[in-house]
């Protein structure tokens, strides 16, 4: 996008993605609405579609970094959501919706990446000219994780690798695309390195200094079926901790690293992260 500064609408502007992503948007100059269902300014609810025609009035650029992974609110955010999202932009005139996604979605048997590969699949058969960004998981996604499921005095380390990255590399990828002309397809961003769980919880540890142990398979089971709940109720959200992980990972590699950003194409056909 090039030229005088045009208004960009960021649907969760103020959850751990939309966040950063405004603050670089403003630091770029661009002229930046906040949505969201707290908004002050601009009070929007995609379950409904209350305040979005006016929130969106005179937007150019609309990105939807608006979340929901509960079991019960996740469709009617992100797929029923996405569909009032397009009617809005589509009479408002938007030529340009950006939406987040997650890296292998369409992979993932379970609930929650299944309504995100519906939402991907809405945008990309939509007339309003879009572009896609998928991510993996977020440092802070991870860090919030180790930290509801410390609460138990445990750390359940099943067997994963995870490319994690900063919700603020993510936000710096993400303005990029907003500011550019639509690309209507997908586009990747993962972390610098591929690590394993337990290499993580070592980290979190480092930066935490919060002592839990490794858990046996029964504390497995219960403790992260209890903190996914907490978190469906949207508890005790640390962020902290994820900062503190970039900061160990920045030390211990001389340098934070940059997300890697790679296009794949528009039918979803992404390689592992
Ligand atoms: N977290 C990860 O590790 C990760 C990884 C890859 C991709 N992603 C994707 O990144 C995007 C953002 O995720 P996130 O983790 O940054 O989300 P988040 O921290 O949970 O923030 C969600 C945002 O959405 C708003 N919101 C929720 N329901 C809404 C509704 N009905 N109408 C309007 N706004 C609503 C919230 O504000 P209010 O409560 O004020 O409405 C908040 O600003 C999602 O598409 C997610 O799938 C996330």
């Amino acid at each position: 996008m090039e030229g005088p500064a045009r208004t960009i609408a960021v649907i969760g502007g103020s959850g751990t993605l939309g966040a950063p992503l405004v603050a670089e948007l403003r630091a770029r100059g661009r002229e930046v609405r906040v949505l969201s269902r707290r908004s002050a300014e601009y009070p929007v609810d995609l379950t409904t579609g209350a305040g979005l025609g006016a929130a969106l009035d005179g937007c150019e650029v609309v990105v939807d970094a608006s979340n929901n992974s509960s079991a019960r609110g996740a469709k009617a955010t992100l797929v029923d959501g996405t569909q009032r999202l397009l009617e809005a932009a589509g009479v408002a005139g938007v030529g340009h919706l950006v939406s987040i996604s997650i890296v292998g979605c369409e992979r993932a048997p379970m609930g929650y990446y299944k309504v995100k590969t519906e939402q991907e699949r809405l945008v990309s058969e939509s007339a309003v000219p879009w572009s896609i960004v998928r991510a993996t998981q977020f440092h802070e996604l991870v860090a919030w994780a180790f930290g509801a499921v410390a609460r138990f005095g445990v750390l359940p380390l099943p067997r994963a690798r995870l490319q994690t990255v900063a919700a603020a590399e993510v936000a710096h990828a993400v303005a990029d695309v907003a500011e550019r002309e639509p690309l209507r397809r997908r586009l990747e961003v993962a972390g610098p390195e591929v690590l394993e769980l337990r290499e993580l919880a070592r980290t979190w540890r480092t930066g935490t200094a919060r002592r839990a142990r490794a858990a046996r398979r029964r504390a497995h089971e219960r403790a992260p079926r209890r903190a996914w709940d907490d978190h469906v109720r949207g508890l005790d959200r640390a962020r902290s901790p994820a900062s503190l992980i970039s900061t160990v990972h920045q030390v211990r590699n001389g340098r934070h690293g940059s997300a890697i950003a790679r296009n794949c194409s528009s039918d979803g056909g992404a390689s592992r992260p």
